[in-house]
């Protein structure tokens, strides 16, 4: 057995279902190309039968990249056609129809019967195949199947012509050893199927997992950059790479990913978000190659092997590099994005380069962070903040004036508050007349530095939607405001299409 394990990404998919995940199509292309660049096998676009934007969403992906794209549907028929429909065009097309195989998920979810999930299976993988040659079949709560039946299921699918059959271990409860020998019995029982591997992190156990898989005859992994996704988020990318790369030899095992773009990707995908890994993550995090401790300096002075298993160069992360300032061009602003990544069309690489020359004239160095945070927020433009003024101080009433912009309309108001940027958002609220609640606002210096930019988060409920902003600005009430109307904005768009 070959000792290649394909990397079957799921960011888009999976970790697209995580909280304040989610992304617009462009915003999906632009990490799907970055995907490719890593080397990735496989990337899986989206869920089709969703809704419209994602079906919009995976075609423009499909469309755009060379390697495998994956979509994902249920076992009916109106999903496998809408996944078909998305993915007509792509070079290298997979339908990936699922349905649950455990007791608990048939009795209590999908109320049938195990022979009837297995019917349905057989026949949705048929059915795919009439689309297209290749299709993945996966066993939702494989993990907490009763094996006999797992098997059966298996069999059966690899039988109607599933070339890869996944085993998921849908809400992270197995151990090492136990989702192991899973594959270690399948791999003796099927023989010929590509077994595939997807973990959830519930228990901190889904790289552990993953690999415990590859060591029982999985041959793909399915995982997510920064392991976003749903809950506590998937098998994360760079951790299951990178233990492949580092121990490959005591492992026998090696994936085609170039490890060197693992940051960018983490990057991109962060400031996409505008969630970031947390400073300890492995591989990704700030502090992954921090050495703090003066023991470990004086070790990694005297040798980087004494501390260091593997060099930031090796994961693409090294010093940031000084980009650009007010007298850089556009060619200047499309090369470092290049670099990073990002490819976007001429007349949005005009309308950075200014954001760019704005922002130099307000802060003297623009890095890569900066860079990657302007890309991510582009302005909104139905409902934008024209200017806002505050009074503060910790002996007096904080007050905020502001004008704004919906629809080309300019209105403006005034408001009172605990703080300025509280006045300032009641003051906004103010302005638009609408009933917004929000859910939540982070704060993130982009870069180190007194006049590092600030990037701003915002989530808000409005008319039973839900919609996230973000925005970035070197005045963090700025940002605050602008990532707020943003949110606003998108969430009104949702009520305004709900009722048309
Ligand atoms: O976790 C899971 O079971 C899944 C499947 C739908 C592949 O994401
Ligand atoms: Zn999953």
């Amino acid at each position: 057995m070959s000792g290649r394990v394909l990397v079957f990404d799921t960011t888009l998919r999976d970790g697209e279902q995580s909280p304040g995940c989610s992304m617009h199509g462009v915003e999906k292309v632009r990490l799907a190309r970055q995907l490719e660049r890593l080397g990735v096998d496989v990337i899986e676009a989206g869920f089709p039968a969703a809704s419209v934007g994602e079906r919009e969403s995976v075609r423009a992906v499909a469309q755009e990249v060379a390697c495998t794209v994956a979509a994902l549907c249920r076992t009916r028929e109106e999903d496998i056609r809408a996944a078909a429909k998305a993915l007509h065009g792509a070079a290298r097309p997979r339908i990936h129809t699922f349905i649950a195989t455990s007791d608990l998920h048939l009795a209590h979810k999908l109320k049938m019967p195990r022979e009837e999930a297995l019917r349905q299976a057989v026949a949705a993988v048929r059915f795919a195949q009439t689309f297209f040659p290749e299709v993945e079949f996966s066993a939702e709560d494989a993990s907490r199947s009763d094996y006999g039946f797992l098997r059966d299921v298996v069999a059966a699918v690899h039988e109607a012509g599933a070339s890869v059959v996944n085993i998921p271990d849908t809400v992270g409860y197995a151990l090492p050893d136990e989702y192991g020998e899973i594959f270690a019995k399948l791999s003796r029982d099927v023989p010929g199927v590509t077994l595939s591997a997807h973990c959830h992190d519930d228990l901190g156990l889904a790289n552990a997992n993953s690999l415990a898989a590859v060591r029982n005859g999985a041959r793909q992994v399915e995982v997510t950059v920064n392991g976003v996704g749903e809950r506590a988020g998937n098998t994360s990318l760079e951790e299951f790479v990178m233990t492949l790369r580092v121990r490959g030899e005591s492992l026998g095992l090696s994936t085609g990913v170039r490890t060197e773009e693992i940051a960018t990707a983490s990057h991109l995908l962060s400031s996409i978000t505008g969630i970031w890994p947390q400073p300890n993550k492995a591989v990704v995090g700030r502090n992954a190659f921090a050495h703090e401790a003066g023991i470990h300096q004086h070790g990694m002075l005297a040798n980087p092997l004494t501390y260091e298993i593997m060099t930031p160069a090796s994961v693409g992360a090294g010093d940031s590099s000084l980009v650009l300032g007010k007298h850089s061009g556009r060619h200047a602003v499309e090369s470092r994005l290049k670099a990073l990544g990002v490819v976007l069309k001429k007349d949005e690489v005009e309308e950075l380069t200014a954001r760019v020359k704005e922002l130099a004239d307000r802060k003297k160095y623009v890095w890569d962070e900066d860079l990657l945070a302007l890309v991510a927020c582009v302005p909104d433009t139905h409902v934008r903040l024209v200017r806002y003024q505050t009074l503060s101080g910790n002996q007096l009433l904080p007050m905020a004036t502001v004008e704004i912009e919906v629809d080309g309309e300019k209105r403006s108001a005034s408001a009172g508050g605990n703080g300025p940027l509280d006045a300032a958002l009641k003051a906004c609220d103010a302005a638009l007349g609408l009933d917004v609640e929000l859910l939540e606002l982070t704060t993130r210096a982009v870069t180190g530095g007194k006049d590092a930019l600030a990037e701003v988060v915002v989530r808000v409920r409005h008319g039973g939607n839900e919609a996230a902003g973000h925005a970035a600005s070197t005045d963090s009430i700025d940002a605050s405001l602008k990532s707020y109307l943003s949110a606003v904005s998108a969430a009104r768009a949702a009520v305004l299409e709900a009722a048309a």
